[in-house]
């Protein structure tokens, strides 16, 4: 590879672009911008936060902190936005005479993403430079590694926001333990060239009570929930979103949101249910009563002037088409709920279809004050997330489907082995104890 030097800084210096990230910074980086240097004035486009999520999981730093940081490395002259995974837009605007970037996009997903970078660059008359990779170091290393020191109260509160200002959709993913935490906190699935994982998790009420043996009628009380709160926060590092039944008495919800506030989680759901609590799927039999517009309104009030810090969310649940209320009673509710001061409205149906949720959205996308939306797919699995995005939806939660596909298989196994009077038979069913044993 033939490297020209240029001595002579401004007049004459050829455009030098790079993209970066820039969340964990590692000497991959430094050993891109020492050779971007040798070719010109070296700007950097740092990808923006709603950028890098489009594709994979949200950084650790925000984007001003990591354009700081970048700011600051040897040779960087400036930095700039870079709002979008594909470079096109940047480049037409900066028009450069090299980009450089390692030479690990040659296969793989980001071939199409190179492909396009050339293209564009033949317009004026730029280059792609490509130094070889730096081995034995990615930021994928340095992530698993952050993911083992874990976070900070603090930083995971904060974490739900930040999703939701930079993601359409944040997929939430149901946990009842320390274990069932793991599994939200690492599946990962890879998928035209993205990233698929779970964003938060959501603390059921149903899950965490039948977990215990105990139904879901909020007979399962704070402290003991807490704790299950606890051993997921020991080993997981994304948001929480909990749920709150119905929040109990105004004057025991505000320490309901302290402390779920002061353990970092990021959110909790309360219903406006008034009187022994039911779990809204329950098809015939439910005689569960809707508290009053005015009641909702005042716990809401209550736990948002509990609240220590801003970040921290009271998100309304409607039970209105599940009552049988009426999408019209829906609206209102939410309209005031939203005026109260929730930070989210929940439209939750246990219909099989998700008409009644669409037509929901359809009304309030002409709310003139909108909060994220969120939907429970329980009943109507079927619906996709697209579908939902489209109807602008915000936060979809799978509610129960980790616990409800472990207790089939738990069953299974304990059956096999009274049938058979060994377990040899069921180790079809079983993860290899070798397995199990490297998990943690
Ligand atoms: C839960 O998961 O506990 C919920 C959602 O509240 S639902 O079971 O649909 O009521
Ligand atoms: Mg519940």
């Amino acid at each position: 590879m033939v490297v020209v030097v240029f001595i002579n800084k401004g007049f004459g210096m050829k455009k030098v672009y790079v993209a970066m990230s820039a969340d964990l910074i590692h000497l991959g980086h430094l050993n891109v911008l020492k050779i971007a240097i040798e070719y010109g004035e070296v700007t950097v486009g740092v990808l923006t936060d709603a950028a890098i999520a489009s594709y994979k999981r949200l950084p650790y730093m925000t984007y001003e902190q990591r354009s700081i940081i970048v700011e600051n490395l040897k040779g960087v002259s400036r930095v700039v936005p870079q709002t979008q995974l594909d470079y096109v837009q940047n480049l037409r605007l900066l028009k450069p005479d090299f980009v450089v970037h390692g030479d690990d996009w040659k296969t793989g997903v980001q071939r199409a993403t190179r492909q396009r970078v050339i293209d564009v660059l033949a317009e004026w008359g730029g280059e792609l430079v490509e130094p070889h990779y730096t081995k034995g170091i990615s930021s994928t290393q340095l992530n698993d590694a952050l993911k083992s020191v874990g976070t900070t109260p603090d930083v995971r509160l904060k974490r739900l926001r930040r999703l939701l200002s930079v993601k359409p959709l944040i997929r939430v993913m149901e946990a009842h333990s320390g274990l069932s935490g793991l599994i939200v906190e690492k599946a990962v699935v890879e998928k035209n060239g993205h990233t698929h994982e779970f964003d938060a998790m959501w603390l059921s009420s149903l899950t965490d009570s039948t977990m215990k043996a105990k139904p879901d009628i909020e007979c399962v009380d704070l402290t003991s929930r807490l704790m299950t709160v606890n051993n997921i926060l020991e080993v997981t590092t994304k948001p929480i979103i909990y749920d709150g039944d119905s929040g109990g008495l105004p004057e025991h919800f505000v320490f309901m949101v302290r402390s779920l506030e002061r353990l970092g989680v990021s959110a909790v759901i309360i219903e406006d249910k008034i009187g022994l609590k039911q779990n809204s799927l329950i098809e015939t039999g439910n005689t569960q009563q809707q508290a009053s517009v005015e009641q909702v309104c005042h716990k809401i009030k209550e736990g948002k002037q509990a609240q220590v810090t801003d970040q921290f969310m009271i998100i309304a649940r409607c039970e209105s088409l599940i009552a049988g209320a009426g999408l019209d009673d829906a609206l209102v509710r939410a309209e005031a709920y939203i005026d109260a001061g929730a930070d989210g409205i929940m439209i939750h149906s246990k219909s099989k279809t998700p008409d009644e949720i669409f037509a929901f959205c359809d009304a309030y996308s002409d709310f003139e004050r909108k909060v994220p939306l969120v939907v429970v797919p329980s009943t109507y699995s079927q619906v996709t997330e697209q579908e939902l995005s489209d109807r602008g939806v915000n936060v979809v939660i799978y509610a129960n489907q980790l616990l409800r596909s472990a207790y089939p298989a738990m069953k299974k196994t304990a059956e096999s082995i009274l049938e058979n009077e060994r377990a040899f038979d069921a180790l079809d069913f079983c993860m290899p104890v070798k397995e199990i044993l490297s998990l943690i």
